[in-house]
């Protein structure tokens, strides 16, 4: 068998090294030997945004982005979406099993448990405008729950790591709920445990006057969404709450630093960019000429491409068959019509297929949480409590990775060189 090295010669020296090779891949730190001099800092590699560069190993979810597969510790998404609750998977993604019946319903009682938040969360939220962006809010709540549980640093201790996860799958839909009534300036709703997760988080938000008839296939809707959108491995979230993490702050602060990167519009902020895009278009006969601009350059197709998918993205496919069921029950929106007429002519577009972009899952979420009835900038909020369980797998297995340390990448300097300070009257 031949072996699993890569042979380097430095062209500089004539040096030749053997590099091994595990998992397809070379480790960085194994290119510091190779030197000009012996006090050289060696040779280093440069990946900016990570395009080439694995910064950990993990088990939880796998994608092959050319074949549009996405599998949650080893089930396909088309499987788990069809059969499982979000709980399940959210136990899933953390314990590496499907849950038994009892070990769903310890981890449901448990969440069930922990749904109420500290009144003075309510004092936070009234400090924002009516107007303040949800996720804003959003971010700055998740990040304070740790000054309420101080306990939530002791990272070392497992017991104490559930507890907090747990906390986090608990409180985060009261907390998205009660921003959502904060926006209309609509009396909170308290938790109600003898409702599932999805049915309890529904009622927190659309329920008048302790009245709300659900709609179950809406209901079933958002669970299969919240389900999508889960867990994604290294994305620019995870990567966010993975480096806070490694600092070894508690899960809140870094729970909160994964919100703050979903909210951008290359991430999560996009389901809300596809309809601020719908809007601008209005009508399907302006669909070539925004085509046309976008390429020239003049803005993105929001909803389109992703870094990993070079295929269709295998959570859009089945977005598309939740949004038949849902426009079913809310009747047609008109934006579906521009959005399907957009993506018809993206996908026979030269410019679209030869960057192989397609939609993504931001796509046709959007839509789909309006027909719902969510506001269009409520959308990521929605996201971030179907990524909250990733975010938490992620943390949980950094932590117990040997390997990893605090994240801190290096950089190439391109600044000055040592000059010597240039007083006022100089300058
Ligand atoms: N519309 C038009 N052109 C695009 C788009 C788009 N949506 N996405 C990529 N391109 C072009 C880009 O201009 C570049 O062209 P060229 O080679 O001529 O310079 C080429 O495709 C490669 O783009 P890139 O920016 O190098 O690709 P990336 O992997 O860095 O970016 C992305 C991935 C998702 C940020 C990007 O496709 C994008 O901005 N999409 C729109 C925003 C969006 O929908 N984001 C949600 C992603 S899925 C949900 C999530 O995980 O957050």
């Amino acid at each position: 068998m031949a072996s699993e090295t890569i042979t380097i010669i430095d062209n500089r020296t004539g040096k030749q090294y053997d590099v091994p090779i595990t998992d397809e891949t070379v480790r960085a730190i194994d290119l510091r030997q190779i030197k000009v001099k012996d006090d050289d800092f060696g040779l280093m590699t440069y990946d900016p945004a990570f395009m080439n560069t694995a910064a950990c190993r993990s088990a939880i979810t796998f994608i092959d982005g050319d074949r549009g597969i996405l599998r949650y510790r080893g089930y396909p998404i088309e499987q788990i979406a069809d059969k499982a609750s979000f709980l399940e998977v959210a136990y899933l993604l953390n314990e590496g099993e499907l849950p038994t019946k009892p070990q769903l319903e310890q981890w449901t009682g448990d969440i069930q448990y922990h749904t109420y938040v500290h009144t003075n969360i309510i004092k936070f939220l009234e400090g924002f405008r009516y107007d303040a962006h949800p996720m804003g809010m959003l971010l700055g709540i998740v990040g304070a729950l740790s000054t309420f549980y101080p306990d939530a640093k002791h990272i070392d201790d497992p017991a104490n790591r559930y507890a907090q996860r747990v906390r986090l799958m608990a409180k985060l839909p009261t907390i998205a709920a009660y921003i959502f009534r904060h926006s209309r300036g609509l009396p909170y709703e308290l938790p109600r445990n003898d409702l599932d997760y999805i049915g309890n988080f529904v009622n927190m938000t659309f329920s008048i006057g302790g009245k709300h008839e659900p709609n179950p296939v809406l209901q079933k809707a958002l669970e299969i969404l919240l389900i999508l959108h889960a867990d994604h491995e290294q994305n620019c979230s995870t990567s966010a709450v993975r480096a806070v993490g490694s600092s070894g702050v508690d899960p809140f602060s870094a729970v909160s630093a994964g919100i703050a990167a979903l909210y951008g519009p290359s991430h999560g902020g996009a389901n809300e960019a596809v309809l601020v895009m719908l809007d601008e278009i209005g009508s399907a006969d302006r669909i070539p000429a925004f085509i046309d601009s976008v390429k020239a350059g003049h803005g993105r197709l929001m909803g389109f491409g992703h870094r990993v998918y070079k295929s269709y993205d295998p959570r859009a496919k089945l977005i598309k068959a939740v949004a038949d069921d849902v426009f079913k029950q809310t009747g047609l929106n008109p934006k579906l019509e521009i959005a399907l007429e957009l993506e018809r002519i993206a996908l026979s577009d030269e410019y679209f297929i030869k960057r192989k972009l397609y939609p993504n899952v931001d796509f046709y979420s959007g839509l789909i949480y309006q027909a719902m009835g969510y506001p269009t900038d409520y959308f990521t909020v929605l996201f971030a409590m179907g990524r909250l369980p990733g975010w938490l797998a992620q943390w949980e297995e950094m932590i117990n990775d040997k390997e990893q340390k605090i994240a801190r990448p290096r950089q190439i300097f391109t600044g000055k060189d040592e000059r010597a300070f240039v007083p006022m009257a100089k300058r």
